[in-house]
């Protein structure tokens, strides 16, 4: 049988790593996916920059559109990133009747709902396993593997830079630049690190996440994102000191009245297995009705870890060639026409406990005064630390871990407490999740 030709967009870090596989492996590959696959062309805009991979068997260009326009290509794996360029071609590509297999988060969270629509018409598929947790095959795991449940909701460590950032700080007590800097230079850390560090990269994942979980569209816009770099050193030993660790966390959760999509730092019980997922490595606990917790673990990041999920995507695809369009599994795990128009709740209508860090003057009746706005508000306190006033300038660190609230009445409680002359500084707050089966 004649060979299935492909095409890459983009020799960088992941681009390599899947050249890389696909031809160490070649020989199981075939054996998997019944026909050989041949890297027949590799786009890449700096031909003259040295790459991590063999390339003198490909045919190689500059411009992506050679590729796109190949008639003799049938898969098309983009691997250049971003909503620019890499749109333009993904679309070119199925409108051009190719399957196309990409890593790129931010194209698939931002528009995946009109990319899928068009790839439907034309009967091709567009696969996006390395677009979330790298490695991890957590795509197929909720579409195809939990397919026979209701899932109720799923938390991850979805982004390897904050992770490590995040361990470094707790375990080397390291400075937060200094840990970004050997982050980015492992190849690990976004083009653009505020991705990582404020959340953004995570939240395109959890988009993708949430939709295949809940059968509903993509919808980026509303999912709500804070990052960490307010998390300060006191924090991660506080919440070591009550039992806790931190963790950049993405959490999509179905309620009665919605969809909860967020992304922040949380404060998590030292015992779970999330909690000691550390360094560069993701992990997502997906709760199903009927299979209880179950736990995906692996490199979120790195050339051949992500290589890995695009290579099982190429595999799928060579698989399902011959098969009929309408009866592959659907982009969103849902069929298109039964995706459901759940609301995603505004942060405000969120229900969590939370950890306050709350820095105030030395004086008599301070912690009354929060105490009283905090049971004005139906605030319940569970637990609370002082720490000596000499360590912080004067001022004396006041940790509260809370009940669980409605997001809005603490946000009106903190905006009180913040107003007190005896609080100088603006308050840390954690939310906490228990993450309980
Ligand atoms: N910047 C991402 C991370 C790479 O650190 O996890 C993988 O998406």
């Amino acid at each position: 049988m004649q060979s299935v030709k492909i095409g890459i967009l983009g020799l960088g870090t992941v681009g390599s790593g899947t050249v890389n596989v696909l031809t160490r492996n070649s020989r199981e590959i075939s054996r998997r996916a019944g026909r050989d696959i041949e890297i027949y062309r590799a786009a890449d805009r700096d031909l003259d920059k040295p790459k991590g991979c063999d390339t003198s068997a490909i045919n190689l260009t500059d411009d992506a559109f050679d590729i796109i326009n190949d008639p003799d290509i049938q898969i098309v794996v983009e691997l250049i990133g971003g909503t620019g360029v890499a749109k333009e071609l993904v679309i070119k590509a199925i409108e051009n009747g190719k399957h196309v297999v990409t890593a790129n988060k931010a194209l698939i969270a931002m528009h995946g709902n009109e990319l899928f629509e068009l790839a439907q018409e034309r009967g091709v598929t567009i696969s996006f396993e390395a677009a979330v947790a790298g490695g991890i095959p957590i795509i197929k795991a909720m579409r195809e593997g939990l397919a026979g449940n209701r899932i109720e909701w799923l938390a991850g460590i979805i982004n390897g830079t904050g992770n490590f950032i995040l361990t470094e700080m707790r375990e080397k007590g390291r400075d937060f630049a200094d840990v970004l800097a050997e982050a980015q230079a492992l190849g690990y850390a976004e083009a653009d690190p505020t991705f990582d560090i404020e959340g953004i990269d995570a939240a395109h994942k959890l988009t993708i996440m949430a939709s295949i979980a809940f059968g509903i569209p993509l919808q980026f816009d509303k999912c709500y994102t804070e990052g960490i770099s307010r998390i300060a050193q006191e924090d991660v030993l506080n919440a070591n000191e009550l039992g806790y660790r931190i963790k950049h966390l993405g959490i999509a959760k179905k309620t009665t009245s919605g969809v909860e999509l967020r992304v922040h730092p949380t404060l998590i019980p030292q015992r779970r297995l999330l909690a000691n997922v550390n360094g560069v490595m993701n992990a997502v606990v997906v709760k199903g009705d009927a299979v209880g917790p179950t736990l995906y673990y692996g490199a979120g990041a790195g050339s051949e870890a992500t290589a890995s999920a695009v290579v099982a995507d190429i595999v799928d695809i060579v698989r399902a060639l011959t098969t009929d369009p309408e009866n592959r599994v659907p982009h969103l795990a849902f069929q298109p026409d039964a995706l459901k128009d759940t609301p995603i709740l505004p942060m405000s209508e969120v229900v969590t406990s939370y950890y306050l860090r709350i820095h105030t003057l030395d004086k008599p009746g301070v912690l009354a005064d929060i105490t009283r706005i905090l049971s004005k508000e139906g605030i319940n306190i569970e637990a609370i630390l002082q720490k000596q006033p000499e360590e912080h300038e004067g001022m004396v660190p006041i940790i509260m871990l809370t009940q669980a609230v409605i997001e809005k009445n603490m946000d009106q409680a903190i905006a009180q407490i913040e107003a007190l002359d005896t609080v100088p500084d603006s308050i840390m707050r954690i939310r906490m999740e228990s993450l309980g089966g």
